[in-house]
């Protein structure tokens, strides 16, 4: 039985947690496995309406088990919150376990992430969630783990070392008053009898599910265009949301997965700075920003809209190995008379073959648009491929032919049932 990732293939937001809810359904685990608040993923059952940051969208289906795996940074507060509002729904998230390992989001990141953005330094644009200084920290070997929830002395000692690096900063450079222990400390030992009988050691589960070959759904969080090592550095989230964030957050060996599908939009949509080539303006990015309700799920922010970007897709595609795709949002242009999609960039007057390693160069680029016809027919209703009118087939056919992935799921609405299985 496969093991199967899910992967934004933009800049996020492309509905990856409506397939991972439907995905889930036929999954004997569901793992989140990268990120961490900064995602926002929307999940609609029937006249329920769910938004879920941390929690993996698999955990509305109460008999199917969740993970949160190494890979994830976790505030524990929102943790908790998310938690709450879900058993306040009826759903008890019995089914949940988050490692160990974890890194916390603490208040001092978030403060340094909102210092960042309001000074005079680079602004990313970012969600404030605290993520650039955690993942900074893990990598500099002075994150806060889980684990230490556990050990009073051990987290003490961390977040003195933490503090006597953090505050100069905070108050010299930012003007923010700081932190103490004594408070810190008073605050997370409080979270930890309720964040204590969810966490447990993830990699067994792991290990007996891939020994039993039952099926694992690892979902992800962000697009692969906001990876850390991508050439719009440093407009980027600061984790690996691609494919090899999947094996490198969960423990699951590169060579046991089987299916990898990236989920794109019809169109294109990014939030923060940074370079978006196929960037529109106007009436048609307005109207389609309120016909796809795009606006940010965790920060409310007016989302940038595009038109789809092949040039971006098949580099997606050729750095994760899509085994499939799942084009989103297609009826949000349903009434449209032509749709423009970039097939290529130019430079001057000369067709890029690579992109460019600097923002100046992503600033030269210039989209190369090809018009494609409009279905102009209500597609919100389409439950199989047949129902789907033939141009979108055309359009869907262009995406696959540029990028040599099937387009194996289409995506019509918001609901749970608004999803074709095309092969
Ligand atoms: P950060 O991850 O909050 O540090 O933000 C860095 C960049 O990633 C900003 O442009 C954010 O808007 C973007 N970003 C982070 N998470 C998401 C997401 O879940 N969806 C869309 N954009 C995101």
């Amino acid at each position: 039985m496969p093991v199967t990732v899910i992967v934004g293939a933009q800049w996020g937001d492309e509905g990856k947690g409506k397939l991972t809810d439907a995905l889930a359904a036929e999954s004997a685990l569901v793992i989140r496995a990268q990120g961490g608040n900064n995602a926002g993923h929307t999940v609609v059952v029937g006249d329920e309406t769910y938004k879920l940051h941390l929690l993996p969208s698999g955990i509305l289906r109460q008999e199917t088990p969740c993970l949160i795996t190494d890979g994830v940074a976790i505030n524990p507060q929102v943790l908790l919150g998310e938690i709450e509002a879900l058993q306040e729904r009826d759903l008890p998230c019995d089914n949940l376990t988050i490692s160990p390992r974890c890194h916390l989001i603490l208040p001092y990141h978030i403060a340094l992430d909102e210092g960042q953005e309001s000074s005079q330094l680079t602004r990313i644009g970012t969600t404030k969630r605290g993520n650039g200084p955690v993942f900074a920290d893990k990598m500099s070997r002075l994150g806060i783990r889980i684990a230490h929830l556990a050990e009073p002395d051990a987290l003490r000692a961390a977040l003195e070392e933490n503090l006597t690096l953090k505050n100069p900063v905070l108050r010299g450079v930012f003007g923010h008053p700081g932190f103490e222990v004594g408070p810190l400390m008073d605050e997370l030992l409080a979270l930890w009898p309720d964040l204590e009988p969810f966490v447990g050691d993830p990699l067994p589960v792991v290990h007996a599910a891939l020994e039993a070959d039952a099926p694992i759904l690892v979902e992800g969080a962000q697009g692969v265009l906001l990876d850390i090592n991508f050439d719009m550095y440093p407009y980027v989230t600061s984790s690996h949301p691609g494919a090899s964030g999947a094996t490198l957050g969960t423990g699951i060996p590169v060579n046991r997965i089987t299916e990898i599908i990236g989920v794109v939009k019809a169109y294109t949509t990014r939030v923060g700075v940074g370079p978006f080539p196929t960037e529109q303006s106007g009436d048609i990015a307005d109207a389609l920003r309120e016909r796809g309700g795009e606006y940010g799920t965790t920060t409310g922010r007016p989302r940038r809209i595009g038109w789809l970007d092949l040039p971006l897709l098949r580099h997606a595609c050729d750095t994760n190995g899509f085994t499939s795709l799942c084009v989103t949002k297609v009826d949000v242009l349903d009434d449209l008379e032509t749709i423009p999609v970039c097939s290529s960039y130019l430079k001057g007057h000369d067709r890029l073959t690579e992109f460019p390693h600097t923002l100046r160069g992503w600033e030269l680029v210039e989209p190369v648009y090809q018009q494609l016809a409009g279905w102009r027919t209500d597609t919100s209703r389409a439950a199989i491929n047949a129902d789907l009118p033939p141009a979108l087939q055309t359009y869907l056919g262009r995406i696959e032919g540029a990028t040599g992935v099937p387009v194996n799921y289409v995506s019509c609405g918001a609901s749970r049932e608004a999803l074709v299985k095309r092969r």
